[in-house]
């Protein structure tokens, strides 16, 4: 047949979106499935079966990534990949993540109920925790994929309850037994939302990223000493919260103090005992810095661990800092950036060369295949809220884009 005609079913997209959102479903309206809680082993039950439906080979790794296959008409060509993750944040939205996954799986269906046949083969992946929210640190699994993270300090990250990310894997069923490593990937596609207001702001349907900033993440403990608050003076109070509050500031003042593109925030915070009349005697928070420029980023991190010393000594809280991830910034390959925008430009769609400020496993793919990225807009620039929203025709136009975008790769030899 004449692929070039070829279209995703916007109708089934929907509703294979909207089922999966039933899933760790929020009063709110949007959804919360942690990596490896049962919402995230109910989403993957689901897409296993999906996959199978398809007679797509299917095979989960030591990391919980689950991979779906689809033959080649010469299958010892390596594959093209498409996906993203199924994973949310903690009051996440229905569309980050999925609709990649969602999306990728629209496209298999349609590939298979047009009996169409590719060059290469074509893999469908769903990438374990993508967000790092519950385990530090975000795309970890496409991470030891790649080989940029090791698969042992994987297992052992804890989250706040002490759970260990390789024995919660264990429990919900996905810890696999495919080697969590890299096999030649001839283009990897990310189907995604854009998680920011560019598209929206510029009337877009499209956004091609050209890549994807740096993530650098740290975690600052703070110790400081418990008392009753009402007998206990003000002065030589030793506030391990108050410290992390004027830590906290000084982030928020750092991209402005650095000037250039960058941003950094706190997003996560702990205060123990976490009474209301005790003087909290520790405290922890993350730090989240991003940037084009890594070395920009290095700096800023330099900058801020400077006032965090002063702060410390001033308060009486001993400090200790732990520089828990870095991904480089992720430039990608400029070819197949081209081709997500003429094949935009082909299906009629209006499209925007742009920059990915949110992390994507596309970071990592990028550090061992050619890489790039479709977006479609965010209502309102809104995403990580249970608000997300965007409109069932842009994911379908998105899909439509991912088809001839992956059709074109698997077609060449
Ligand atoms: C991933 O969700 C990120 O933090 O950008
Ligand atoms: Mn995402
Ligand atoms: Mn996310």
């Amino acid at each position: 047949m004449d692929t070039t005609l070829l279209r995703v079913n916007g109708k089934r997209l929907r509703a294979s979106l909207e089922q999966m959102a039933g899933i760790g479903a929020t009063p709110g309206g949007g959804v919360q499935r942690l990596a490896l809680s049962d919402e995230d082993q109910k989403a993957r039950d689901l897409l296993v079966s999906w996959l199978r439906d398809l007679d797509l080979g299917v095979t989960i790794d030591e990391m919980g990534s689950i991979f779906g296959r689809r033959p080649g008409r010469d299958d010892s060509l390596p594959p093209v990949m498409m996906g993203s993750h199924v994973d949310s944040q903690p009051k996440g939205g229905r569309f980050d993540g999925i609709l990649g996954v969602m999306g990728a799986l629209e496209v298999m269906r349609t590939l298979h109920e047009h009996q169409v046949r590719t060059e290469r083969p074509i893999v469908i992946v769903d990438w374990t925790n993508e967000e790092g929210s519950r385990f530090a640190p975000a795309m970890v699994a496409s991470g030891v994929w790649a080989g940029a993270l090791e698969r042992d300090w994987a297992y052992g990250r804890t989250d706040l309850n002490g759970k260990k990310q390789g024995e919660e894997l264990e429990r919900i069923g996905y810890k696999g037994k495919a080697p969590a490593k890299k096999w030649p990937v001839h283009a990897y596609y990310e189907y995604h939302i854009e998680q920011g207001p560019l598209l929206e702001r510029q009337g877009k349907t499209i956004g091609a990223p050209k890549g994807i900033l740096c993530l650098h993440w740290y975690d600052v403990y703070l110790t400081g000493e418990a008392n009753q608050v009402g007998p206990t003076p003000m002065e030589g109070r030793h506030d391990a919260l108050v410290a992390a509050a004027e830590m906290v500031l000084a982030v928020n003042r750092l991209p402005a103090r650095m000037g250039g593109n960058m941003v950094a925030t706190v997003g996560e915070v702990q205060c123990y005992p976490n009474s209301r009349n005790i003087i909290p005697d520790r405290a922890h928070f993350t730090v989240d810095i991003r940037s084009w420029d890594d070395e920009h980023a290095l700096k800023a991190w330099e900058l801020a661990k400077k006032d965090f010393q002063e702060i410390a000594a001033r308060q009486g809280t001993p400090m200790r800092l732990e520089e828990t991830w870095r991904v480089a910034h992720a430039p990608f390959n400029e070819k197949l950036v081209q081709r997500v925008l003429e094949t935009a430009g082909q299906l009629g769609c209006s499209s925007l060369h742009m920059v990915s400020g949110a992390g994507h496993d596309a970071s990592y793919l990028n550090q061992v295949c050619p890489t790039a990225m479709i977006f479609v807009p965010s209502i309102g620039g809104r995403s990580h809220v249970e608000v997300e929203n965007t409109s069932w025709e842009d994911c379908e136009a998105g899909a439509n884009v991912l088809l001839h975008c992956v059709l074109t790769s698997a077609g060449e030899r």
